[in-house]
């Protein structure tokens, strides 16, 4: 990324000089991990820098040792209605630094709080911070000790806010597992100075929350209990965007280095200059895009879980670029832009660009298409209602035109229901703005109340569903899980033996009754081909071959024969699962575990599905029976 003079800090520098601050203090540098969630059906995407580090806070030994920092890639849908202010980003960077049974609190935040304050690092005023800790309630006691640990700093009393567990708890990341409260630090975004009435608890519009340091010092049991972890582990979030923002004195996080080039590509193409909210969802929807089609486990746009996501993204900044009237392929000339600015930091989306722009063209194509048939469907529906209208009006063969303004006004279902519309809206991606379009070309006017009615529930299902997903999977470490995660890599290699050695693995998801595999294949498996790799499969468990672990450098892994991602920047050490003998091994591959200890623990596998997941890829779903 070019070093640019007009910023006191970049993104760049912030990074680097987060990871040197966390190094000179004894812990080791990793690499953050894939967007895409590995093994892991708990969450469509990584979503914080904890998630993929669950298996160590739970107490698995982590290669790199129990003190360790890095840069996490997130994406967050959850906010995505709030995109466009100035702060919330679907794509955002994580800074974090971690304690597996090392330190905890006052370390944690004397760290905090001499990176922010230490001329040496960020030089911010102490006047301009305050935090936020957790004020206790009948299931955990209020957090007096980090309040402690920041008044001995100098932070005043004042500048604390006791919140309740909505504001400063964080976790399970499952139902169950380590969780425990937080202290959060904020910056000053207000006028003046603050006063001594105002901090995040009674002032939270003039704070912005660059920080978040986690004590996970409990297990939340199945029976809904707090128990104290053995092991108690610290987990830090720092926002990088929202961090470089305040830093640089920004108003919103568009005009950070990492951002503004994507920002400034769009609003240069638009016509109407002046929808700056636009601007902002186009630049935070294609940049996202791109990061998670970008990925080394990239997922490309369709109907299905993070495919949907990214068809979404990339449709709502097409839909956001027609209202300001940007002519057509500019999602594949900002995508280059994001490519630019975010490919030195993650240089997969260099490796993959070519992909990214030939998905991204096929989609903006298909969206085309979409749009035509769509809004052939609407004009039927309409022709219908209107035909059902006159029927039950007794007024048959009457013309559109002979209908008044006011009953049009007046008209029971303005020609498309709420309902009507939202089926158009989520099967074709027509946007309702279209809808309405068509609907006035006639005189009539969309229901767009009943419209947003029926956004409402789609959007409360979905969510009902995503917390469904988060209750299951390898964060609880149950027994079916890790019997699955293990099935899976012999099913890796089976796949390979039977198809060939282009077979990667695209994807993984295990819940407690079925594993799902994607892979890389160019056609569907024959029933002979489904028979051969449930055999050997099958073969490897009946000879009970024993599962162990070993560390080693990725060069090391490498030259042993293991399978999986070798992507590594950071961490000299990796963790590799083998099934079966060292010298005469049937698996082996890169894995941050938990697996069995031996194969007799696991039935009898079934492949029970295979279908295609997307271009060139297959999906497979079985169980052990
Ligand atoms: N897990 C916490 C967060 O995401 C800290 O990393 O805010």
């Amino acid at each position: 990324m070019l070093r640019n003079k007009k910023y006191m800090i970049t993104t760049e520098e912030l990074r680097q000089k987060y990871l040197d601050f966390f190094k000179a203090k004894g812990h080791t540098v990793i690499d953050g991990a894939s967007l895409i969630p590995e093994n892991d059906p708990t969450v469509l995407f990584t979503t914080s820098g904890m998630h993929p580090l669950v298996p160590f806070l739970l107490g698995e030994k982590h290669p790199s040792g129990n003190k360790l920092v890095n840069y996490q890639k997130c994406i967050r849908t959850g906010d995505i209605e709030e995109v466009g202010d100035i702060g919330h980003l679907t794509f955002f960077e994580m800074l974090g630094n971690w304690s597996f049974g090392e330190y905890f609190k006052k370390q944690a935040i004397e760290y905090s709080f001499e990176f922010l304050t230490s001329s040496k690092w960020l030089d911010i005023s102490v006047e301009k911070l305050a935090v936020t800790v957790f004020a206790g309630d009948d299931d955990a006691d209020r957090d007096q000790e980090s309040a402690k640990v920041w008044k001995s700093l100098g932070i005043p009393e004042h500048k604390v806010a006791y919140l309740g567990k909505k504001d400063n708890w964080w976790g399970p990341a499952g139902q169950t597992g380590p969780c425990g409260p937080d202290s959060e630090m904020f910056y000053w975004i207000g006028q003046g100075r603050p006063s001594t009435k105002s901090n995040p608890g009674t002032d939270p519009d003039n704070w912005v929350e660059i920080w978040n340091d986690v004590f996970m010092q409990y297990n939340k049991t199945a029976d809904g209990k707090y128990e104290p972890l053995q092991q108690k582990n610290v987990d830090t979030g720092m926002g990088l965007e929202r961090v470089v923002m305040i830093l640089n004195g920004f108003s919103n996080v568009y005009q950070v280095d990492s951002i503004k080039p994507i920002y400034d590509t769009v609003k240069e193409l638009a016509v109407d200059k002046k929808n700056d909210k636009a601007f902002r969802i186009i630049t935070d929807h294609i940049r996202a895009a791109v990061m998670i089609m970008g990925d080394d486990r990239g997922v490309m746009p369709s109907n299905l879980d993070q495919g949907y996501v990214v068809r979404r993204l990339i449709r709502t900044a097409i839909r956001q670029g027609r209202e300001l009237g940007i002519s057509d392929s500019f999602v594949l000339l900002v995508a280059r832009v994001v490519i630019d600015t975010l490919g030195d930091v993650y240089d997969e989306l260099k490796r993959n660009e070519q992909k990214i722009i030939s998905e991204l063209t096929v989609e903006e194509e298909k969206f085309k298409k979409a749009i035509k048939s769509g809004t052939k469907q609407a004009k039927k529906i309409m022709e219908q209602n209107f035909d059902k209208y006159l029927h039950e009006q007794g007024k048959e063969g009457m013309q559109v035109q002979s209908i008044s303004r006011k009953e049009k006004l007046n008209f029971p279902n303005p020609l498309i229901t709420g309902k009507e519309a939202f089926y158009l809206y989520s099967t074709y991606g027509i946007p309702v703005e279209l809808i309405k379009e068509l609907a006035e070309e006639k005189g009539f006017v969309l229901n767009q109340e009943e419209f947003e009615k029926e956004i409402k529930k789609h959007q409360e299902l979905s969510q009902a569903g995503s917390e469904q997903k988060f209750s299951g999977g390898l964060a609880d470490h149950s027994d079916e899980v890790k019997k699955l995660h293990t099935t899976t890599h012999l099913l890796h290699v089976a796949l390979r033996k039977v198809l060939g050695d282009h077979v990667a693995q695209k994807g993984s998801n295990i819940t407690g009754e079925r594993l799902r595999f994607d892979f890389s294949h160019p056609a569907k498996m024959t029933p002979k081909e489904i028979e051969q790799v449930e055999n050997i499969v099958n073969e490897q468990i009946d000879k009970k071959l024993s599962v162990s672990f070993t560390e080693m450098t990725v060069d090391e892994a490498k030259a042993n024969g293991a399978l999986g991602l070798f992507t590594q920047k950071y961490g000299d050490k990796v963790k590799v699962y083998t099934v079966g003998e060292d010298d005469n091994f049937f698996s082996r591959e890169l894995c941050g575990g938990p697996h069995v200890e031996n194969l007799s623990e696991l039935g009898h596998f079934k492949i029970t599905k295979e279908q295609a997941s997307s271009a060139g890829v297959r999906r497979i779903k079985a169980v052990l029976e």
